[in-house]
């Protein structure tokens, strides 16, 4: 039962794809064995670096694939902690891409989520080739749908452009949908448009200061079925 002072539960739910389902820091194992001492900085600065872009090419109207933008990251942090990268590594890198390590819990909360007959999709700045990769390298593919990618609209999260992407694809307003992200920026970003809103703070940092807070906020993937009583 669901107490009276609540809202009723979401009817369907969209993930981010990089750092809420894959785990885009465990480019650092490898990078490490490239690199020995620097992985992690590598990981970390080439994930800044990557939403860095985004944000520049969406706000001066220059659109370029989201599989680009993270060779340009790779290639900008490698230069700037003076890493040599050679092509094989780059592209040894980038094949990382394609098959990210997905965190533990996603493929129980998913099924569980289909056991309960909610439809699960991913919102996601990524292009529709490397989300299908990694989707399949995961072992996901019958357990997410619908895939909504940027590319459509040309323009990156945190644009209000690509949130309407959901509302469209599953014919629900955005509040009836929870929307969960790993990146505090991009929950932000969705609740600011309207959706019900997870912030899965697995690193356990801080809130974004922009007096805004998500609908809830939780510490792995499982706090999603929370929000769907049994
Ligand atoms: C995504 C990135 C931003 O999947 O994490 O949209």
């Amino acid at each position: 039962m669901i107490p009276a002072d609540q809202p009723p539960p979401p009817e369907a739910v969209l993930f981010d794809a990089y750092g809420t389902l894959f785990d885009v820091y465990s480019v650092g194992v490898l990078a490490e064995q490239l690199w020995p001492g620097q992985g992690q900085a590598l990981a970390q600065l080439w994930r800044d670096k990557q939403i860095d872009y985004t944000r520049l090419c969406s706000m001066s109207q220059r659109y370029r694939p989201f599989w680009d933008l993270t060779r340009a990251g790779l290639r900008f942090a490698c230069a700037k902690l003076d890493l040599p990268l050679a092509g094989e590594a780059e592209e040894r890198l980038m094949n990382q891409y394609r098959q990210l390590s997905a965190f533990a819990e996603n493929r129980d909360v998913l099924q569980a989520l289909k056991d309960r007959g909610i439809r699960a999709g991913i919102l996601s700045n990524g292009d529709p080739g490397m989300l299908a990769a990694a989707i399949q390298s995961a072992g996901l593919a019958d357990l997410i749908d619908p895939v909504l990618s940027a590319d459509v609209v040309q323009r990156f999260k945190t644009d209000p452009a690509v949130y309407q992407l959901g509302p469209d694809a599953l014919g629900l307003p955005a509040q009836k949908i929870l929307f969960v992200s790993s990146n505090g920026w991009d929950a932000i970003g969705a609740t600011w448009f309207g959706y019900t809103s997870l912030w899965i703070n697995r690193a356990q940092g801080p809130l974004e200061q922009l007096d805004t807070q998500p609908s809830r906020v939780g510490r792995n993937l499982r706090e999603v079925l929370d929000f769907f009583p049994a």
